[in-house]
């Protein structure tokens, strides 16, 4: 690599109680807030009404986890008719907050939501008619979607999935308060960290990385590591969900410039046809993926040696003996997924938009067959 960018206009706030920050950063703008339904009973939309104030043009507090454009047509019909008058968004919640509000913000001229579906088909980039400003408030650690540019809509009826990227999603500003996230259950936790960790490794072993995103991706990786298994004894200890929130979002700075790659690509068709959230499919193949990564380039073996303290050549199976640790099943076949079946998603993962971002081949030195048994 003799050229690269790096690029990330996102204007970061961080820490315990920033929240408070937000009519600062709104400076009285009118403002929506898209937040997650069980936001009202934590009161937390009551507490984002009391600092948005006078601003508020109205709420939509219905998203639902992992948007899928079957469900979003009348809330954006509703909110483009409705909320038109505001200004900037205010999204507050997990990933699937976060990216339902980059929808809504971007406007088409009819304000139908078929009108952006049909755009996002062509999977073309587009201006869009009119559109506006985000500020992000994560309440999960884990997609990083406050610092990236791209929204991911399911469409689970057509067995697909849309990545909204513009110039236009990226958040104004991310205001990222680890105490939003002490109310998330053990679960929603646990993937959410995997997502981050995810994020990390599959953004060094991506042919876009460049010597930035390899910085954010190491520290992430590394403090992903040392902090899960911790945190996952210990919800409520404001310290350690503050590192995941900074693993998290700096993970994201990882992946906003490079995007996903094979874990990302072969996490899809288990989330879809087999319901895995987001976070547990992109993640418990990382050994395996990395099996296959080790070997395609010194210089990439060189960045993922220093995320892990074990030789590089243990790491797989250091990997997966940390996902097992955390009650993660690192095989295909703990999903029902037999052995013909993982050999053709594999495949057609490497084939995938996001698999072509991966450095391996489809069988590498160290490559395992994805049904090989964890040590
Ligand atoms: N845009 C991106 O860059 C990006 C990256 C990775 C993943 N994603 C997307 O993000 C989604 C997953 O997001 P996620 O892992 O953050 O989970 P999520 O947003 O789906 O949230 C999981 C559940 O936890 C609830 N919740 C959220 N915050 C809470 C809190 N503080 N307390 C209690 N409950 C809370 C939600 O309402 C939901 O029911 C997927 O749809 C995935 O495709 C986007
Ligand atoms: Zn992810």
């Amino acid at each position: 690599m003799t050229h690269w960018q790096y690029h990330n206009p996102v204007a970061m706030h961080f820490g315990a109680g920033v929240l408070e920050a937000l009519p600062r950063v709104l400076a009285g703008r009118k403002a929506s807030i898209v937040t997650f339904p069980e936001a009202e009973a934590f009161g937390l939309l009551p507490r984002l009404r009391r600092l948005v104030g006078d601003s508020l043009v109205g709420v939509v507090d219905r998203t639902e986890p992992n948007p899928d454009v079957d469900g979003l047509g009348a809330m954006y019909r509703a909110f483009w008719r409705e909320q038109a008058a505001s200004e900037v968004i205010v999204a507050v919640g997990g990933g699937s907050a976060l990216d339902t509000a980059k929808a809504l913000m971007v406007g088409t001229e009819s304000g139908e939501f078929d009108a952006l579906v049909s755009l996002l088909a062509t999977g073309k980039p587009f201006k869009p008619h009119r559109v506006k400003k985000l500020i992000a408030v994560p309440t999960t650690s884990g997609t990083g979607s406050e610092v990236t540019g791209w929204a991911t809509l399911w469409h689970r009826a057509a067995g697909k999935k849309y990545s909204l990227h513009l110039p236009e999603t990226w958040a104004e500003a991310a205001l990222v308060d680890p105490e939003l996230t002490l109310s998330l259950p053990a679960g929603p936790t646990l993937a959410a960290g995997l997502d981050a960790l995810s994020h990390s490794l599959e953004s060094i072993w991506n042919v876009n990385a460049n010597p930035i995103s390899d910085q954010h991706a190491i520290a992430a990786a590394r403090l992903v590591l040392a902090t899960l298994p911790a945190l996952m004894n210990d919800l409520s200890n404001i310290e350690l969900r503050s590192r995941m929130s900074l693993a998290a979002m700096t993970a994201g700075l990882a992946f906003s410039n490079t995007k996903t790659a094979l874990a990302h690509s072969i996490s899809y068709e288990m989330t879809m046809q087999h319901g895995l959230p987001h976070g547990i499919a992109c993640s418990f193949t990382l050994g395996m993926v990395l099996g296959r990564a080790i070997g395609a380039s010194a210089a990439r073996d060189a960045v993922l040696a220093r995320v892990f303290d074990v030789p590089l050549a243990d790491a797989p199976a250091y990997l997966d003996r940390f996902l097992e640790s955390l009650g993660v099943r690192t095989r295909f076949e703990a999903y029902g997924v037999g052995a013909a079946e993982s050999e053709r998603m594999l495949r057609d993962a490497l084939e995938g938009v996001r698999g072509k971002n991966f450095i391996g081949a489809a069988t590498g030195a160290n490559a395992r067959s994805s049904q090989e048994a964890t040590s």
